[in-house]
């Protein structure tokens, strides 16, 4: 094939390479010299321009839509080798190429950045023991913790089934009746809610994980990312303005940042916990509705992350991207937190379907190590050579293939002798402890006033009932809370009555 001259002006061709004279002609029947003609199945350059126009959209993620991304590095800072043998965690200095995605959880692709809501953090390393994935959040915990309520839930933070928009009621009815959520809640509606830009947001994994090596130790742990230049948040008013001015304000600034070569960096850290001490834990550690204290399990550095190349193609980089939970190298493993269980099908299933069977051929998601995967074949897509003769079924005596041990289920880890049985979690007073901490804080910082601005006006417009209840759920957190929600939401309704002129 005759390659175009890189840097050589391109001369246009169909997408099959066949020469046209001219891309903004369309053949025809025409008669006379003014407009008016009759288009001919012949006109192979219209067809497939209009064809290909047709279907150049994928179906939009169904959650997580809307995002900034970038390429980068990662650089091991510190020695981590008692924690797992990892190797792109391994050797200080040592680094490996990353590919970050970071979005708004409800939106849809074209919508406004500056709303409060969760910031999806998606990060795929590139190792040289395959791609290893961290498909985390920039809030510590998660607002429901079973993984069947997953679809429901972001239900009612999107659009009503009927009047197309998004709906307070349908939000609140969830919260109120799912009450796990309440420590997500606190954070949502907390300062961070709405960061100032995504170099300033932190991360976590939520769930907890396993670190592991091969001498069959392991640790449980939780993955925190902290922004070097420290996290900063808008205020409600400027992210309301900014929401309906500058839409994209995040990705171009995001975009910009690394454009000027102000490169945006992170620091990992790990919260380590000893298997032996699970059972005297003051939390339950596959419940990702709860933290673990930083006092008694503290941050642990490991590495770096630097943001510093933009997409060359967005489209091509970032929205083909797919990011995986189940994506793990040898010396990380998933824990029993059963919503990471169900997440580890779900994204791989959200991606074959977005995608294609053939998704991780396309370039943002191909490893840069080797890959022999013989049983994976054709399907829409294939671009890999497809293993050519290769045996396409297991156990064949015509090629020799070596096999290596990995130890992500290190021996003597979580086993498990139970009934199969239908179970859902039950809502309990423990669930309102931490929110109750995470409230004093608040209020240390003498910020309650900005917590109830930033409720109150999604519990005024909503049915009182609803409201009462909602109210309720706070109270529970903290008396105090509910008292001040109580009066501030009954302000906030006269001052809306007088406006309706009721
Ligand atoms: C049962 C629980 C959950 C399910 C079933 C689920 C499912 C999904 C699905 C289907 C997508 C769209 C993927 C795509 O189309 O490529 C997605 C995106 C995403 N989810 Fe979840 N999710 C769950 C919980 C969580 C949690 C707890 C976190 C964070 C700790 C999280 C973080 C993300 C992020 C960051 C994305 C965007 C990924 C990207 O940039 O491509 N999700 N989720």
């Amino acid at each position: 094939m005759m390659e175009q001259k890189e840097g050589a002006d391109p001369t246009y061709t169909l997408a099959g390479g066949q020469p046209v004279e001219d891309p903004s002609s369309a053949l025809q029947i025409r008669a006379g010299q003014g407009n008016g003609g009759l288009s001919v199945l012949a006109d192979t350059q219209l067809i497939e321009t209009l064809a290909h126009f047709a279907r150049e959209r994928i179906p939009e993620r169904s959650v997580h839509a809307k995002a900034a991304g970038a390429w980068g590095e990662f650089e091991v800072t510190h020695d981590n080798s008692d924690l797992t043998d990892a190797k792109f965690l391994n050797g200080i200095g040592k680094k490996t190429k990353v590919l970050q995605r970071i979005s708004t959880v409800a939106g849809e692709k074209g919508s406004s950045d500056t709303v409060r809501d969760v910031r999806g953090w998606a990060t795929r390393f590139f190792t040289e023991d395959g791609n290893q994935e961290f498909v985390f959040n920039d809030l510590p915990v998660f607002f429901i913790r079973d993984p069947i309520k997953f679809p429901s839930m972001n239900r009612s933070h999107k659009r009503h089934p009927q009047t197309n928009v998004p709906d307070q009621n349908m939000f609140w009815d969830f919260h109120v009746h799912n009450q796990e959520g309440i420590h997500a809640l606190m954070h949502l509606f907390g300062q961070r809610g709405i960061p100032a830009s995504l170099r300033h947001i932190n991360a976590f994994s939520v769930h907890t994980y396993t670190l592991s090596k091969a001498d069959g130790s392991y640790r449980y742990v939780k993955w925190h990312w902290e922004p070097d230049a420290g996290i900063e948040t808008l205020d409600a008013a400027t992210a309301l303005r900014l929401a309906g001015e500058e839409p994209d304000y995040h990705v171009k600034d995001l975009y910009n940042a690394i454009e000027k070569g102000d490169y945006p960096t992170w620091t990992l850290y790990v919260q380590v916990m000893e298997p032996k001490d699970v059972k005297d834990a003051l939390v339950d550690i596959f419940d990702n509705t709860f933290t673990w204290p930083h006092k008694k399990y503290p941050l642990r550095p490991l590495g770096r992350l630097t943001l510093n190349k933009n997409p060359s193609n967005y489209f091509q980089d970032i929205e083909q991207a797919a990011f995986s939970p189940s994506a793990m190298v040898p010396g990380i493993g998933p824990s029993a937190d059963i919503v990471l269980q169900a997440r580890m099908f779900s994204y791989p299933d959200a991606a074959r379907y977005r995608l294609g069977a053939n998704y991780q051929q396309l370039p943002p998601n191909k490893p840069l190590s080797p890959i022999y995967s013989p049983y994976q074949r054709d399907g829409p897509g294939t671009i890999n050579g497809n293993y050519g003769g290769d045996p396409d079924y297991v156990r064949s005596g015509f090629r020799t293939i070596n096999f290596r041990q990995t130890h992500c289920y290190p021996e003597g880890h979580e086993v498990w002798n139970g009934k199969m049985q239908s179970y859902a979690t039950e809502v309990t007073e423990r669930d309102f402890e931490q929110p109750r901490e995470l409230w004093e804080i608040i209020k240390g910082e003498r910020a309650e006033g900005q917590f109830l601005e930033n409720v109150v006006p999604t519990l005024v417009p909503i049915e009182e009932g609803l409201c009462d209840k909602a109210v309720a759920m706070f109270a529970r957190v903290d008396k105090g809370l509910g008292e001040l929600l109580a009066e501030a939401v009954r302000k906030g309704r006269a001052k809306a009555a007088c406006v309706c002129g009721k």
